[in-house]
Parts: C-alpha cells; structure tokens; sequence
C-alpha cells in the first residue's frame, strides 16, 4: 500500500476494465499499478496505451506483485471462482465481476479462501452499491407503496460479436447469467428476502445458451417476480414495484452512468379534496421520488471497497448475498430447463 492508497491490478485485459479505469484514476483513496494478460505483448500495448505502470504477461506474475493490494477481476464467468481463490491466497483482496461464480460451492470455496487469508472477496454488482438500490429498499421495508405484489424487470441488449464469451455454455454463458443476474439480485435486494419458488422459459441459440430469459420468482411474503433478459432483443431497461399502496418505477435500474439522470418515480393515491364521480375524492399522482444525476455505479463499488479494506465498513454485498443469487440463478436455469417449477 503506497501512503495509505490502494493499489489495483487488473485481472485481464477485458472490455469492462474501462468503466473501472476513469474512477481508479479519479479516486484519493487508490491507485491503477498494473494490468495482467494471458499475453505479455497484450499487457504491455494495453498498459502503455493507458498509462498503467507495470504490464505482465500472466495472470500469475500480477499476483506474485507484493505491492498489489487489490485486484479487479474482468475474466469470464466460469473463472470468477478460480482466480478469486488464487488471488486471495497470494494475499490480495478482490473486487470479482458479477456473477460472483457458477455454483454455491464455488461461492463457499470463496468464502474459506476469503477467511484462510483475512482478505475481502465482493462482488462487482455495481447496482448494489448505488444510493438508489440502498433508498429502494428502504423505501419498501417503509411500505411506501404497501406490500409489494410485483416485481418487475427489463434488461435487454443485442450481441453481435460472434466468438463472445457470453455465447459459451462451458464459460458461464447465457443471458440469465449476464444480465438477468442484475435483475435476481435487484429483487432480492428490494424484498431484503429470498425466493422460495421459481420457474422459468427461455429461448436457446445454436450454442446452446439462452439468448432470452424470461423468469419468475415467489417470495414469502407472497410478492411475485418476473424478469425479462435477453441479448438477442432490442436494448431496453427498467424495473418497477407494483404494491397495494402504490407504484415505484426505475428507469435505470442497473447501470447508472455519468450523464443519465436515474428517476425513481413514485406514484401514489391523493386526495383531490372533493368528491369524485365515484366518491373516493381520490387521484393518482406521480412525482420524482429521487433523482440521480451524473452518478456512476462504478465508481460506488471502488468506494465501497476502499471503506471496508481500508476502514473495514461491512461489505455491501456479503458472500453470502452472492450465494444466494447464485443458488437462485441455478434454480432458474432449472426450470427452464426442465419446465417446472423448482423450490429453493
Ligand atoms: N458490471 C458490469 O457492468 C459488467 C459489464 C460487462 C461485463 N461484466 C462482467 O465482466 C466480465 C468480463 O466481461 P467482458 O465482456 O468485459 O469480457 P471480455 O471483454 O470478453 O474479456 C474477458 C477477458 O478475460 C480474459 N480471458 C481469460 N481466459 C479467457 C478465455 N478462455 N476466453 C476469453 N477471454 C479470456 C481475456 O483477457 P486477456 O486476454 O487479457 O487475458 C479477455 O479479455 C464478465 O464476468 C461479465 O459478466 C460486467
């Protein structure tokens, strides 16, 4: 650690690193050391075209670094387990991609590494450590809109880029694992509950992996779930709370970006103050419940990593958080492929 700032290396050389990078750069509390690839000319073009001080030519030689403190790892889904434990049992810290692993036992693996080494393990859900997806829950537990009877969910893109690791059954591919896994974590997160029955359809490609997922989940307090993904549709987000009070809707539920403005609007019932045709003197009225402006989720996870090594806040997103997404995604891809239902 160089004068009590972080130092990162980044695990890989992958297309997402660039949403870290800008914020590593920005940050007090940290410093961009390192890149490592499975290709050392790689490493070295991509460090030098961005200015990162050291370049290495494996996996390995960053972790062997002894002044790396914390790795950001961007590999591909099938190897979120396997690096994590390797990078904690060389002593570092770890911000892991989401979906933090493939399976609950990979998660436990995790776990026991996380603790044999005193090292935090947390997983890069970037939507989770924005104020609004704290403010959402908050808002629930306070029954702003009652009890919750639906969720909903909407997180669509189209992929276009043959030989992508998304199109891999072996590598964790599949648009439920890519960007259903935000809409799971979402609901989860608003209900602060787990579902207790799931089923699922989805829409497979030559590959094998579903292109489309479409997903329920039951919650014990009787609030349902259904989330739509897809990387063959149009691009399309947003997310929604139906209860028996009123209404939240999200127009940017998981990324939040400079130059978005996210709007958690509310809609509720008022009274009119005189009667209406039918007598309850009652109108619905929609307003902004909170406004986020040129924020970046990205830069709420590099924050919140910092607080808890540096200063040891509580982890936003616990390990078993994680575990229990996973276990809720694996009980999904069941369904749809089994077609029943399947209880957790
Ligand atoms: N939080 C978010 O907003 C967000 C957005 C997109 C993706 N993600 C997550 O970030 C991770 C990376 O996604 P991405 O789209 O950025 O990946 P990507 O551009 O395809 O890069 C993945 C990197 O992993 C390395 N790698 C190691 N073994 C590999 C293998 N067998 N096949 C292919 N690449 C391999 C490669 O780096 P080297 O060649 O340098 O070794 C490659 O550049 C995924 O887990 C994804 O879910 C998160």
């Amino acid at each position: 650690m160089k004068s009590g700032r972080l130092c990162w290396g980044l695990l890989s050389t992958a297309r997402i690193n660039e949403r870290l990078i800008p914020v590593l750069r920005e940050s007090g509390h940290s410093e961009l050391l390192a890149v490592a690839s499975r290709s050392r000319e790689a490493a070295q073009a991509y460090a030098s075209l961005r200015q990162i001080p050291r370049g290495y030519g494996s996996y390995d030689e960053l972790l062997a670094d002894p002044e790396i403190d914390i790795v950001y790892l961007s590999l591909p889904n099938h190897l979120h387990a396997e690096w994590s434990i390797k990078c904690a049992d060389a002593g570092k810290h770890v911000l892991c991609e989401k979906p933090l692993a493939l399976t609950v036992e990979e998660v436990d693996r995790m776990k026991a590494a996380s603790e044999r080494n005193h090292v935090l393990i947390q997983e890069a859900a970037m939507m989770r450590f924005h104020p609004q997806m704290r403010q959402l829950s908050e808002a629930v537990a306070q029954k702003i809109i009652g009890e919750v009877r639906l969720i909903r969910g909407i997180f669509t893109f189209t992929l276009r880029r043959p030989g992508d690791v998304r199109f891999d059954p072996d590598m964790g591919g599949g648009s439920l694992w890519d960007v259903g896994s935000y809409c799971v974590s979402f609901a989860r997160a608003a209900l602060q509950a787990e579902p207790v029955e799931v089923f699922a359809s989805q829409s497979t490609g030559n590959d094998g992996v579903d292109l489309s997922f479409s997903g329920q989940m039951r919650f014990p307090s009787g609030a349902l779930v259904h989330f739509f993904s897809s990387f063959d549709s149009f691009p399309h987000v947003e997310a929604d709370l139906l209860g028996t009070e009123g209404r939240l809707y999200l127009n940017l539920p998981w990324v939040n970006q400079p130059g978005k403005t996210g709007r958690l609007q509310l809609t509720c019932l008022r009274s009119q103050g005189e009667k209406s045709t039918f007598g309850d003197g009652l109108r619905q009225e929609t307003m902004d419940w909170k406004t986020y402006e040129d924020m970046n989720g990205y830069r709420d996870e590099v924050d919140s990593m910092a607080a808890s090594v540096l200063n040891g806040a509580a982890p936003v997103v616990s390990l078993a958080d994680s575990r229990n997404n996973v276990a809720a995604i694996n009980a999904l891809a069941q369904s749809a492929r089994e077609g029943r239902p399947v209880t957790l």
